[in-house]
């Protein structure tokens, strides 16, 4: 059995983090919601560990997350951190007080005792602390690992029962020796052997759909995004052209883009791939439209209608693939999950589409795990390190209503500040030029030209929830600015927003 470690959610907001930080280490973690999960059914999984998280509760709050004391009992190592360490000491029978106004935030000196938590891990370092309450008194069994200046318990440990408490919080990288305290956990106290490796999850894969799915019919909607790309390159892998993709280009993508999906995908890879050229449809309804939220709507739809149609000319459809990750399964904290993604491109399919069943290869992936499987499927670099696109493309990069003129005009534009892109010193998360609704007066030539504004915007951020705009050089933005005027006659003025994330979008609608 595949070893396995278990991240018990209790709300915080680096869950994800931690089940990352284990994976890297090769070992392989799962994050449930603390409600999800029976003692017995923890045992009968036979995790190695289990991690409790942090959580923006208090433990003595009668509605906070707890969790059934047996868990304590079952023989497994545990590691509480943050509000888990508390909910631990609290079970076990310890007091949590509120800190006042001793709570630490952020960088923190700390002193480790010895212990196999600690293990080749300086006696003085930094940690990252984020808390109000605190441990005050430890429960029978536990004893004090750890201090700092404002914390009397800033790591404890039950050496009977293999239970462990951090009050701060070793996966975020502030922590200089977070990583090893985790490896630590993992490899000395749940005596994990760290076996998880990318390759033998593609072998595994590749082995189980390919007895799985043995003479079904596979469908699969490809974007030419990330995920999609990577869960049609694995599944074909498995089992050839019994996977078909439907490609639904639908005339918002950017210059070239469609052409080199096809290609991608039919003449690298050899796929089975239905392009659909929907753009005079698209196009169709939506002439007149200005709605930012009603074109998203709008194409939502049509594109599950040509997706439909596609589907239903191929007969019976055994299979709907989706490239689900999963951060796309995991809600985190309230104890629920989304088992389908909601996503624009794709939204609303399995509604109107008779299939038996859905597969999603990569639901148990994060994102750089993903990139990695791709990577490792031979797919080309410009597929794997895309920046994220909208589903609705290009027409929310068009303020107002969409018109073909506009998109080749846009798409121009585009191309050319991602050109001048790639020679840039700095390295944005995400850019790309916006047309604007606005007209102003310039000169051409020698005569006055009255034309379109264009907006580019390129901005650096982790999870795209918050951004920051990009700083870039003076020189990228004067030589995309004087190519886009010189080679886009209809284009009189370019701007730069300045604008981070809140309160403006990334996106301008
Ligand atoms: P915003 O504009 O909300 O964008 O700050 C955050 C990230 O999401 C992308 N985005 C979308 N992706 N369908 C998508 O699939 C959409 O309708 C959509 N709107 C925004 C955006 O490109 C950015 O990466």
């Amino acid at each position: 059995m595949q070893e396995k470690i278990l991240v018990l959610d209790f709300g915080g907001q680096y869950n994800q983090l931690i089940a990352r930080r284990v994976r890297e280490q090769h070992v392989y973690a799962e994050i449930k919601p603390y409600n999800k999960i029976t003692p017995e059914e923890i045992k009968e999984n036979g995790y190695k560990g289990i991690i409790f998280t942090g959580g923006p509760n208090s433990v003595y709050d009668t509605e906070s997350p707890h969790c059934n004391a047996k868990i304590l009992e079952l023989g497994i190592p545990i590691l509480g951190i943050c509000y888990g360490a508390q909910l631990i000491a609290d079970v076990a029978g310890g007091t949590i007080c509120s800190a006042g106004s001793s709570g630490e935030y952020g960088r923190t000196s700390v002193s480790v005792s010895e212990n196999p938590l600690f293990k080749d891990i300086p006696k003085n370092s930094i940690c990252w602390m984020s808390h109000t309450d605190y441990i005050k008194d430890l429960p029978a069994g536990f004893s004090v690992i750890a201090t700092t200046d404002a914390c009397p318990c800033a790591a404890m440990f039950d050496k009977t029962r293999n239970l462990y408490g951090l009050q701060f919080h070793p996966e975020v990288s502030h922590t200089e020796y977070g990583s090893e305290m985790l490896g630590n956990f993992l490899f000395e106290i749940c005596k994990c052997s760290g076996n998880w490796k990318i390759n033998d999850f593609i072998e595994q894969s590749v082995q189980k759909y390919r007895t799985e799915l043995a003479g079904k019919k596979v469908l699969l909607a490809l974007s030419g995004g990330v995920d999609s790309s990577v869960a049609a390159a694995l599944l074909y892998r498995a089992i050839g052209n019994d996977l078909t993709c439907v490609f639904v280009d639908h005339g918002l993508l950017r210059k070239n883009e469609g052409d080199y999906v096809e290609n991608t995908f039919r003449n690298r890879f050899g796929m089975n791939i239905i392009r659909v050229n929907a753009e005079t449809r698209f196009l169709r309804k939506l002439s007149g439209i200005t709605e930012p939220e009603q074109k998203r709507k709008i194409i939502g739809e049509e594109f599950i209608r040509v997706f439909e149609e596609e589907a239903k000319k191929l007969g019976k459809i055994h299979v709907l693939a989706q490239g689900t990750i999963y951060p796309d399964v995991v809600e985190s904290g309230n104890g629920s999950s989304a088992t389908i993604k909601s996503h624009h491109n794709v939204g609303g399919l399995p509604d109107v589409i008779a299939f038996d069943r859905i597969v999603e290869p990569l639901a148990e992936l994060f994102k750089d795990e993903v990139r990695e499987v791709g990577n490792k499927l031979g797919l080309p670099k410009e597929i794997i390190y895309r920046q994220p696109f909208p589903g609705p493309g290009l027409a929310v990069r068009i303020i107002g209503e969409i018109t073909k003129e506009k998109l080749e005009l846009l798409r121009d534009a585009d191309a050319i500040f991602c050109k001048e892109m790639e020679q840039a010193t700095v390295a944005p998360n995400q850019y790309f030029a916006v047309l604007t609704d606005l007209h102003s007066v310039g000169v051409k030539g020698d005569a006055r030209a009255y034309g379109y504004t264009v907006a580019l915007r390129a901005v650096t951020t982790d999870d795209f929830m918050t951004a920051e705009w990009t700083k870039l050089p003076y020189e990228v933005i004067e030589r995309t600015s004087s190519r886009i005027i010189n080679e886009i006659e209809q284009v009189t003025r370019v701007v730069y927003d300045v604008t981070s994330k809140p309160p403006a979008t990334i996106e301008f609608e």
